[in-house]
């Protein structure tokens, strides 16, 4: 198997805004990174994107060659013509060939892809919520990442960006599920990749009170209750006496 890719020909990375004091670190306050061009001979396949501060604007659909952007709104605002895509895909092709023969067809380093599960908003049951499966340090760019509700498979309500880059060459990609949060229901995030031996499944589950945990809290409640009830009643009836005695030393007082 020969992995080898052509990547970042060609793109072009603007870094707008520099940090306008401090001399010494310049710290860029926006990356945008217009043309991430990647080819591989898997497939063979590529992909074009445009990135804005580590997000997808848009990837080229390179069969039917047209631009898809990452919220439709964008697309109301900009337009790309998907051609320049093509072209570009196209000359990292040709460069890819000229590195395999240059390198002997030396396969590069495949990576273990590490995998993070977690909601987006504060779980609540009964209330929509997304569940995102972070897939970080991805290479080669070939990968499936599927959910699992309970055991089996679901497509619906499933999202998936496309590979976003890192300036180590490796790629992320996140997979979106909506989902309601309820008791019974239990996912796994399942990524297959040629860095692990076995499909890799991320569990995660509601933290939903159990009925135990539920019960104690009834009792220590139930408690609580008791001994303030106690201590009234004590306390009153220390009042009274206090109340007697102190009448009885008034009245034995003038005597
Ligand atoms: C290229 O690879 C082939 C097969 O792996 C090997 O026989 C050959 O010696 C290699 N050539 C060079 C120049 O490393
Ligand atoms: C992804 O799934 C397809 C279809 O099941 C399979 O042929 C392919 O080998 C999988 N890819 C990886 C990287 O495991």
């Amino acid at each position: 198997m020969i992995l080898n890719r052509a990547l970042i020909l060609g793109a072009l990375t603007l870094i707008t805004l520099m940090s306008p004091c401090g001399s010494e670190d310049i710290v860029a306050d926006h990356v945008a990174s217009y043309g991430i061009n990647v080819y591989q001979s898997y497939g063979p396949s590529g992909q074009y994107t445009h990135e804005f501060d580590g997000d997808e604007e848009f990837y080229v659909n390179l069969e039917k060659q047209e631009t898809v952007w990452r919220l439709p709104e964008f697309g109301e605002f900009a337009s790309f013509d998907p051609q320049g895509a093509l072209r570009n895909i196209a000359i990292g092709k040709h460069n890819l060939d000229i590195v395999i023969k240059s390198s002997n067809s030396t396969a590069a380093p495949i990576k273990i892809p590490e995998v993070t599960v977690f909601p987006k908003s504060p779980v609540m049951l009964s209330h929509p919520n997304i569940l995102i499966c972070l897939v970080d340090n991805i290479f080669p760019p070939v990968i499936n990442i599927t959910w699992l509700n309970n055991g089996h498979s679901v497509t619906e309500g499933v999202f998936e960006t496309s590979f976003l880059s890192k300036n180590d060459h490796s790629f992320f990609k996140i997979s979106y599920l909506t989902f309601l949060p309820s008791a019974d229901n239990i996912y796994d995030c399942k990524v297959e990749h040629w860095g692990l031996d076995k499909p890799l499944l991320k569990h995660w589950e509601p933290e939903i009170p159990t009925p135990v945990s539920e019960l104690t809290e009834t009792v220590i409640c139930a408690l609580g209750l008791t001994m303030g009830l106690v201590g009234i009643v004590m306390g009153t009836v220390f009042i009274v006496q206090g109340l007697r005695s102190g009448g009885t030393s008034r009245s034995q007082g003038p005597l």
